[in-house]
């Protein structure tokens, strides 16, 4: 909230802006009205409906399996609990890849029946970036470890290691820049190489296991708040412990129903 009251909306150019003014950016991830609702409260200036959703919500193994459908559900639901944040939803494995057209009609789908302010698309899709760009859809690159290829990858390690993958990295930012993306994902890169792109590019680079050289940063929300305790890798913080606040609330609930002390009087008619 500004001074005199009024919401300060974060769109695209606002975020942009952050940049600018030197200002560091907030991203979390959420897939539903409740979370969604609490980050938008908690000030955080961007939410992304992730298609990691597949794997935190879902159960699935990789992201690979989640539908345009499912996307625009999770997009829907999001939509009604955020009322600052800038919302930008992934574009499934498949959905944008095909053929520029297709991806139109697709990313088309996510904004008009989902309600998102802008799409994120992995790899260096150029041609795509132009043309969704052109019709008014705003673009999130996301370069680096790029889930939707793990297959390709063999794996979750740590990308632009080599000489050759660290310049193809660099020239992809570039051209996505060039293509019209407004911000830019760099997942899982050595700090240093996070640090050259963001200085390099003036659209907002948004890092998760990319060092601190980031315009802003992003975590995956069930992560940060350690609602999966086992899961810690080096990029992660936990912010809060809820896994087990969750587990020892629900074990209260069920010892009190077995000892007959739920519900009480003043919980009856
Ligand atoms: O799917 C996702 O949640 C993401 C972010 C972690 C960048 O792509």
């Amino acid at each position: 909230m500004s001074k005199e009251g009024k919401l300060n909306k974060i769109t695209v150019p606002q975020l942009q802006r952050l940049k600018e003014q030197g200002e560091k950016i907030s991203v979390l991830t959420a897939y539903d009205l409740l979370f969604a609702t609490l980050e938008d409260q908690a000030g955080v200036d961007c939410i992304l409906v992730g298609d990691s959703v597949g794997m935190v919500f879902a159960g699935y193994e990789n992201t690979l399996p989640v539908t345009l459908d499912e996307m625009i559900y999770h997009t829907r639901a999001v939509r009604r609990g955020v009322k600052r944040a800038l919302l930008v939803t992934d574009m499934p494995f498949l959905t944008f890849q095909i053929s520029p057209r297709e991806t139109l009609r697709n990313a088309g789908r996510i904004m008009q029946e989902g309600g998102a302010e802008a799409v994120k698309i992995e790899g260096a899709y150029c041609e795509t970036v132009e043309l969704l760009t052109k019709a008014g859809i705003p673009v999130m690159g996301h370069l680096g470890l790029t889930p939707q290829s793990i297959h390709q990858f063999g794996g979750y390690s740590l990308r632009g290691k080599s000489d050759s993958e660290r310049q193809q990295i660099i020239q992809a930012a570039r051209d996505l820049e060039t293509a019209g993306c407004f911000s830019l994902v760099l997942e899982k890169i050595p700090a240093d190489l996070a640090t050259e792109i963001s200085a390099m590019l003036k659209i907002p680079t948004i890092g998760i296991g990319a060092g601190v050289g980031c315009d802003g940063q992003v975590l995956v929300n069930y992560d940060m708040l350690g609602l999966f305790e086992d899961f810690k890798p080096r990029f992660v913080r936990h912010y809060a412990q809820l896994a087990e606040e969750i587990r020892q609330a629900v074990a209260a609930y069920v010892q009190d129903i077995k000892l007959g002390n739920f519900p009480g009087e003043k919980e009856s008619f």
